[in-house]
């Protein structure tokens, strides 16, 4: 049976990343990142899918920019832009990144339409996209669409929604985290409807490339004009 909500949860759920901005949550997940089990073995599949030649790539969510410290190892013709909404992630990359000139690191909170920025061979995002309410995630993945050049890849690698309360139970229990420290603002959702909203916005070659449990790593081509 379900439980109802808490006042006090209810307050925190009407404020999106609030957690975002304290930094015991920041550094608690920056510390436990690498623990995370089957992680790397989901990035790894990420960064397969983005063309090496790839040149200008955007990351949503990019934290302390993990995941474009990863690309950038293997994608040496790589410009990128990292965004975050947090001031404590936005110092984490901008350290992560110092005298680095390829990556740039935008403050934004994509709650709201993205900033022009261009055009993009490579939209990524890793473990961000699930704070967002469902519509904005919709939303969102049409700014996406609409921001990559075509033939460009979007791999969106996300927490996504167990089928049912068990599985997610499961995967708290194997992630050895206690269900309180599950994100106040994780709106979690899952796969089936993202694999299907991104193929009615017009991508390509749609499908959940890899997943364990509640961590799948979601893809989608923007069709070129020449098929
Ligand atoms: C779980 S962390 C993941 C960080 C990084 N991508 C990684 O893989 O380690 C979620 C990130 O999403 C960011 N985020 C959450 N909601 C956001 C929003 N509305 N706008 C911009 N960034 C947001 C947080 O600030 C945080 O850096």
């Amino acid at each position: 049976m379900r439980t109802s909500l808490s006042a006090s949860t209810l307050i925190m759920k009407a404020m999106p990343a609030e957690e975002w901005t304290t930094a015991e949550h920041v550094d608690r997940y920056l510390s436990r990142a690498d623990q995370c089990p089957r992680r790397a073995e989901g990035e790894s599949v990420l960064l397969e899918h983005v063309p090496r030649d790839a040149r200008r790539v955007l990351d949503l969510g990019t934290g302390d920019g993990r995941l474009l410290g990863l690309l950038e190892t293997d994608h040496r013709e790589m410009l990128a832009v990292g965004l975050d909404a947090s001031e404590l992630m936005l110092e984490a990359a901008r350290e992560r990144f110092a005298g680095d000139e390829r990556i740039e690191v935008v403050e934004h909170d994509f709650a709201e339409p993205l900033p022009a920025l261009g055009r993009f061979d490579a939209v990524v995002s890793s473990m961000a996209i699930h704070h967002l309410e469902h519509e904005r995630k919709h939303s969102l993945y049409g700014e996406v669409f609409d921001l990559l050049e075509p033939g460009g890849v979007f791999a969106n690698f996300e927490h996504v929604a167990s089928p049912t309360r068990r599985l997610h139970l499961a995967f708290f229990a194997a992630i050895d985290e206690p269900l309180e420290h599950e994100d106040p603002s994780d709106r979690l959702l899952d796969v089936e409807s993202q694999l299907r909203w991104l193929r009615e916005l017009g991508f390509d070659d749609v499908d959940c490339y890899w997943k364990w449990l509640e961590m799948a790593l979601i893809v989608g081509v923007k069709p070129t004009t020449d098929g």
